[in-house]
């Protein structure tokens, strides 16, 4: 089915929005993109794609004369009656979600009924009723983003579901994001708002247990002599539990577990809940990247000036993104028992360097593991592995 041609404002060019624009644009859709970050904006004009994202450059690149990047929310508003949010949405030091970015955004919306926000930036459930509470007569839409960094254009392309949460005013805009995504094929969910926005978190906070349950059997493992891999293998071809999300590693991190997970313990306990399964979750998580420590003493003793090299920098494979990488807690802890780390990742290491202090970054993996005393890989082509190599 042919999508009718819309122009679409996008709020927020990072990782979501640059995604989103880029792939509505290449649906057919003129797209107003604005960022505050007049840099950023600046450099996307020049057609420099920002962010490492495999394939993202060149279809930037395809649709360029579709897209009009812009710091000006008047020339969006005056271009585009959709308004899709993608701005980011970080902790808090309490854990809750940081939503300052989302106000910013709503602030400058009018009192009218012209425009809809589609919000698809993840915010706690109740976060829209609390929108329109402040603006009824908005046009609200949830929209969560499932996409996933190192993949995040064929993830938008071709998504499993497309959650569409509208409450009761604001069905028309919900039937034109439905639309837009029509031409995409996947299931559409179409829903209320605050489930929209529950089914966001609850399905990263599901996986992120996933994470912590396969790390905790690797640990077991470990002591009991089974491989965790053939486990995880023998568990994931049943059909109820699946074979994604049970690869033992370093623990999750990325600038969306991490956050989501804490952000829905945050607002469960605000609503008088204690979600205790998430507690472990996160205390798991933590206790993992510190175990790679005692690995590391039990084959080398003192760890003091040991050159270990850290392999694979990043959160994830095929992204430069480092925020709440694991290598961040793990460089840290061995610099601070006076080992000497060397690193090397060869899609971050430009924003490695500047946020590894102390860690020398190598050229090459070879070059990286000349001399060392032990190699640690955080990651492999089939997504999170943590081995320790003496
Ligand atoms: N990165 C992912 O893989 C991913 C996946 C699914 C959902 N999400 C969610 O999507 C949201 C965005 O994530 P991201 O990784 O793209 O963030 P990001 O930090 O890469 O990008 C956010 C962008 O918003 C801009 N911005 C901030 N305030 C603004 C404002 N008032 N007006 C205009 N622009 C503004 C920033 O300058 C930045 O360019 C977050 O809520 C995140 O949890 C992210």
């Amino acid at each position: 089915m042919e999508a009718e041609r819309e122009n679409v404002g996008v709020v927020g060019v990072g990782w979501v929005g640059l995604v989103t624009a880029t792939c509505f644009a290449e649906l057919g859709h003129r797209i107003f993109a604005l960022d505050v970050n007049e840099e950023k904006v600046e450099s996307l004009r020049r057609g420099e794609v920002t962010i490492h994202e495999p394939g993202l450059a060149e279809l930037l690149k395809k649709n360029a004369e579709r897209i009009t990047f812009t710091t000006s929310m008047d020339e969006v508003l005056d271009s585009a009656r959709l308004l899709f949010c993608c701005v980011d949405t970080p902790p808090t030091y309490s854990g809750d979600a940081d939503l300052s970015r989302v106000r910013s955004v709503v602030e400058q919306l009018p009192e009218d009924s012209e425009h809809a926000l589609v919000m698809k930036s993840t915010v706690p459930s109740g976060t829209g009723a609390s929108i329109r509470r402040d603006k009824p007569d908005l046009h609200y839409v949830s929209c969560p983003e499932f996409l996933k960094e190192g993949s995040a254009i064929q993830d938008f392309m071709h998504p499993d579901r497309v959650v569409v949460g509208a409450d009761a005013g604001s069905e028309d805009a919900a039937d034109a994001v439905e639309a837009l995504y029509a031409p995409l094929g996947g299931e559409i969910v179409r829903t209320d708002v605050a489930s929209a926005e529950m089914i966001k978190l609850a399905s990263n906070a599901f996986l992120a247990t996933k994470i912590s349950f396969i790390n905790e059997i690797a640990n077991v493992c470990e002591q009991t002599g089974a491989d965790v891999t053939e486990v995880a293998r023998g568990m994931g071809l049943d059909e109820r539990i699946g074979a994604s999300f049970l690869k033992a590693g370093i623990g999750y991190g990325g600038s969306c577990f991490p956050k989501d997970v804490s952000a829905l313990k945050q607002l469960a306990g605000n609503s008088g809940y204690h979600f205790q399964l998430l507690n472990a979750v996160i205390e798991v998580n933590e206790l993992q990247k510190r175990r790679v420590i005692a690995k590391l003493q039990k084959h080398l003793g003192s760890l003091v000036d040991k050159r270990i090299a850290l392999l694979g920098l990043a959160f994830k494979p095929d992204t430069d993104d480092m925020r709440e990488a694991s290598s961040l807690v793990l460089s840290a802890r061995l610099q601070g028992e006076g080992a000497r780390v060397v690193a090397y990742d060869p899609v971050a290491e430009d924003s490695a360097s500047t946020m590894l202090p102390g860690v020398e970054m190598a050229e090459s993996a070879v070059v990286a593991l000349e001399g060392a005393d032990a190699i640690v890989t955080l990651m492999n082509r089939d997504g999170r592995q943590q081995t320790v190599r003496p």
